[in-house]
């Protein structure tokens, strides 16, 4: 009671003192204030009052700077609820309660809405000097405040607010825009604090996210690489049982300093510059495309510095989604985890990108116990784990907590300056792709005069020992040394004899790194081909030799010494109508075969395409014919052990420059022993419409079944049409046609409309006729490709009259699969041969 007459009396005293002034410091059950009146705070640095924005005769409370010339609002009351005369008072009623209302008390504008008990104490409201309306309980302490305005900020964060979540009232404090300029109403952008996952500030515009800080560093967010330039201000981030809060002030009180969310959707920080009178943007946010929220997708990373490119990538070891989205720069879609990642297995690691702002927390969990080390530990341990971070860099190594992400990592981008290092998880290759980048960069002259000779040193060393262990193997054995590859062996180039050449096979074992930057990182532009075993990528060497990768996938359950006997044995096959293979490269669970690259595609492009099927005439059909004939006849024949393929189609005949055909893709094929030559397997692969009934039905295969396939492939070549998609009355497909014509001596009609009547019929019959035996039902009755050859070449031979084909195939579905199961019986060893050490180039 004493404190309140004390004050009346001040009040009175200052009033006669100044008996025109209509300033005032204190608002009381007994001091309103009125529209005109204002309420200074005691350094005189904020006032409060009634006001109108510019263009409108609306009324208003707020705060405003009381020294800057330019009125400069920081605060409203009574946002949503303008008035327009002046007949409204803000006065503290007998609740405790601060309240705008008519005089009358006839319409309430705003109240603090803080109590509804009417009490007898005495309740006053101060406007502090740092721009904070106070209202507190003059009978207790005056530092407990029962209500702040900084706790309801409007469109401002001043220095000294507490920008986040009181945990104990459960109060979170957002920032939202003003309207327009001349309406302060709450607006559509709103600034706030997320919790989940870890602390992130948001601007939304409505319910849409539309910029996100990143995480909190240490002395910053990871997306405001800005505020690590602090002599001005002072920022601390508090995050206890109490609050999670951002406070920042100012080291020099004369300096004024505000952060707004403008109407525009920006954050903005503002300081006074008395000499120009007005206020000068010191930061504001969202300034590029890459600050958008989510701009480039998941797994996506914007770049707003590649000048003149796309601003969005994938993060290492992801792909776009949509690779078309991708090249009309639309990343929205982002990107995909590249399908051959080996998540998970030993030998990941992580790349390190520098300088950036990190995924969304959302997913992300933190421990600010462990340090660095202790965090990668953590993340490689857990599967899940897509990537980690620093959790505070401004400590030292070692202490500076964890963050992992698990699952989606959305708006990561990067900074010229500022930003904190994110490590994201790869596969061993990608962690090579990062390893061949490093070696890309130049050796420093300090390390020429120091390391060049060591590295000499060690070189000739080991050329030494090398060169020693390799006599004294020779000598106590000229075999038996497994995995290597250079061999002198019958080299059969497109002929039918068997004439010993004694060409040396040499197959090069690639670098990893070598063939990361051949591919050019595995891109996805350079793939020519996905399928069941893997991806095929185009690559160019640095001779510039152009290569085709075939990466194996992981499932196809070969181990080391399988993949290399398969090498090394495809190695030996050297034929021109076979597709080389040049190497392979094996690092970790990464199985690569390196191929010679052929600019056409499959011949299945030519034959079943309408426009490149007139590419290939008649005689060039023929020679198609003739030299997949030749190909299949050194695979079962010529070579030194009897090779079926399996897996003979269309698809897998690749031609070169000039269109001749070269046999590929041996993912599948068996090899058998010298007097073998019929092998069962539990697990039928293959391509249905090739696979000849006995195989796939039993799954007993032999040459007999290659021939087969090598029939259908002739009847497609001459008719230009798929056997399994061929349905006409009458006959199931392509075979059981060209059967029913043969019969009605009609078989000239089958042939591909796009080769007129510019064909030699002659030889087309002879064709179909081999196709035809080639197609029997029983493997028996089929000729051997030997036979076939000659047939082919000899046009005066009589044939044989064919049997009914077996045509009527069931639908089946592991048709489909097209995986090789060289674990299964009937695999030849080649383990006897003669083998020397080569070492990697
Ligand atoms: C007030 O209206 C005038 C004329 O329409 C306009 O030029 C001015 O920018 C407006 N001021 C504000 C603060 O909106
Ligand atoms: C002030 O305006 C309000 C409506 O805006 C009206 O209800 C009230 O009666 C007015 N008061 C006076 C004193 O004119
Ligand atoms: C106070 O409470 C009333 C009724 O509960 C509500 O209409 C009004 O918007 C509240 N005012 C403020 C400033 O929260
Ligand atoms: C920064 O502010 C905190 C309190 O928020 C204070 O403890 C600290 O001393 C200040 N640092 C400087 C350099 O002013
Ligand atoms: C604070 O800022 C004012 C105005 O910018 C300047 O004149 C003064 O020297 C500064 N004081 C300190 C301690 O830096
Ligand atoms: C909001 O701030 C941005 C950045 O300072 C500025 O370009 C824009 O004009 C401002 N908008 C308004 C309505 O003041
Ligand atoms: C990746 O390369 C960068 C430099 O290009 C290097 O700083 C970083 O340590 C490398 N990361 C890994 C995991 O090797
Ligand atoms: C954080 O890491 C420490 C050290 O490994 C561990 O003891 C603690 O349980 C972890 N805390 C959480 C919340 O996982
Ligand atoms: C991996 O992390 C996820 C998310 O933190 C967790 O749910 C899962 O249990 C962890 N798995 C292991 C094996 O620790």
């Amino acid at each position: 009671m004493y404190q309140q007459r004390c004050n009346i009396l001040l009040s009175i005293s200052m009033f006669l003192f100044f008996p025109f002034s209509t300033s005032i410091d204190t608002i009381t059950l007994t001091q309103p204030l009125q529209d005109g009146d204002i309420l200074v705070s005691n350094g005189e640095t904020f006032a409060l009052g009634f006001f109108s924005p510019a263009n409108t005769t609306n009324r208003y409370v707020g705060i405003w700077y009381n020294k800057v010339s330019e009125q400069t609002v920081v605060w409203v009351a009574n946002r949503n609820n303008p008035f327009t005369n002046t007949s409204c008072i803000l006065s503290v009623d007998r609740t405790g309660n601060l309240v705008l209302h008519e005089k009358d008390h006839s319409f309430v504008y705003w109240s603090t809405n803080i109590s509804e008990v009417v009490t007898n104490n005495a309740f006053s409201a101060r406007l502090l000097d740092s721009g904070n309306l106070v209202l507190f309980d003059q009978g207790v302490n005056k530092d407990v405040y029962s209500w702040q305005s900084f706790d309801h900020p409007s469109n401002t964060l001043l220095p000294g607010m507490r920008f986040g979540l009181d945990r104990k009232s459960g109060l979170n404090r957002v920032v939202t825009s003003w309207k327009s300029s001349d309406n302060p109403g709450i607006g559509e952008f709103i600034y706030k604090m997320e919790f989940v996952g870890s602390t992130q500030l948001f601007l939304y515009k409505g319910m849409t996210r539309i910029w996100r800080t990143g995480s909190w560093t240490g002395h910053g967010w990871s997306g405001v690489p800005e505020m690590t330039l602090n002599y001005i201000f002072n920022v601390s981030y508090v995050n206890n049982n109490d609050e999670v809060v951002l406070v920042y002030l100012i080291r020099n009180s004369s300096i004024f300093s505000r952060l707004v969310v403008n109407e525009s959707g920006t954050v903005q920080r503002l300081t006074w510059h008395e000499s120009d009178k007005k206020w000068v943007g010191f930061w504001s946010a969202p300034k590029d495309q890459c600050d958008g929220y989510n701009h480039c997708g998941m797994f996506g990373v914007c770049d707003p510095y590649k000048s003149g490119t796309f601003e969005c990538s994938c993060l290492p070891g992801y792909e776009p989604q949509s690779p078309q989205d991708w090249f009309l720069r639309d990343g929205s879609k982002g990107c995909k985890s590249k399908m051959e990642t080996r998540m998970c297995e030993a030998g990941d690691g992580f790349v390190e990108l520098a300088r950036v702002k990190v995924p969304d927390m959302s997913t992300a969990r933190v421990n600010m116990s462990l340090g660095l080390e202790g965090c990668e530990e953590l993340c490689l341990r857990n599967c899940t784990c897509v990537g980690y971070a620093s959790g505070d860099i401004s400590k030292d190594v070692g202490g500076g907590g964890c963050i992992t992400w698990y699952g989606d990592m959305i708006d990561t981008r990067t900074f010229s300056d500022g930003g904190q290092s994110f490590y994201v998880r790869v596969d061993a290759v990608e962690l090579a792709k990062n390893t061949s980048k490093r070696l890309k960069r130049p050796i420093s002259n300090r390390f020429l005069v120091i390391g060049m000779p060591l590295i000499g040193a060690g070189l000739l060393l080991c050329i030494f020992i090398c060169c020693y262990i390799r006599k004294k193997k020779a000598k106590r054995n000229e075999v038996g040394v497994p995995f290597s590859f250079t061999n002198s062996l019958k080299s059969l180039e497109g002929s039918f004899t068997d004439t010993d050449i004694g060409e040396n096979v040499d197959v090069h074992v690639f670098e990893l790194s070598t063939i990361v930057a051949a591919t050019d990182h595995f891109s996805y532009i350079n793939k020519l081909g996905e399928g069941g075993f893997g991806s095929v990528y185009k690559g160019k060497l640095l001779n510039g030799q152009e290569i085709a990768v075939k990466r194996l996938s992981q499932s196809s359950g070969q181990g080391m010494q399988e993949f290399k006997n398969e090498v090394t044995l495809i190695a030996k096959l050297q034929h021109r109508n076979l597709v080389r293979l040049l190497g392979y490269c094996f690092h970790k669970n990464e199985k690569m075969l390196v191929y010679e690259y052929l600019p056409n595609k499959g011949l299945d492009s030519f034959i079943f395409d309408q426009e490149k099927a007139s590419l290939l005439d008649w005689k060039k059909r023929f020679q198609i014919i003739h030299g997949i004939a030749r190909g299949l006849l050194y695979l079962h024949y010529d070579s030194r052990l009897r090779i079926i393929h399996r897996d003979l189609k269309a698809s897998n005949v690749l031609l070169d420059t000039n269109l001749n055909p070269k046999i590929s893709d041996f993912g599948m094929a068996k090899i058998f022993g010298g007097d073998e030559d019929e092998a069962k397997t539990r697990r039928v692969v293959g391509t249905y419409g090739y696979m000849s009934p006995e195989y796939a039905m039993e799954g007993l295969f032999s040459v007999k079944s290659d021939v087969f396939s090598f029939g259908i492939l002739v009847l497609e070549i001459i008719s230009g049409r798929k056997n399994n998609s061929y349905y006409q009355e009458n006959s199931v497909n392509l075979i059981g046609h060209v059967w029913d014509l043969w019969k009605q001596d009609k078989a000239l009609t089958v042939v591909d409309s796009s080769l007129g009547d510019s064909f030699d019929a002659r030889e087309v019959l002879l064709c179909i006729h081999v196709g035809i035996l080639c197609v029997q039902e029983m493997a028996s009755d089929r000729p051997t490709m030997t036979e076939v050859a000659s047939m082919l070449s000899n046009h005066e031979t009589m044939l044989p009259s064919p049997n009914q084909p077996a045509f009527i195939f069931r639908q089946m579905n592991h048709g489909v699969d097209s995986r090789s199961v060289s674990a299964s019986g009937g695999v030849g060893s080649v383990c006897n041969e003669t083998i020397t050490i080569l070492h990697p180039r």
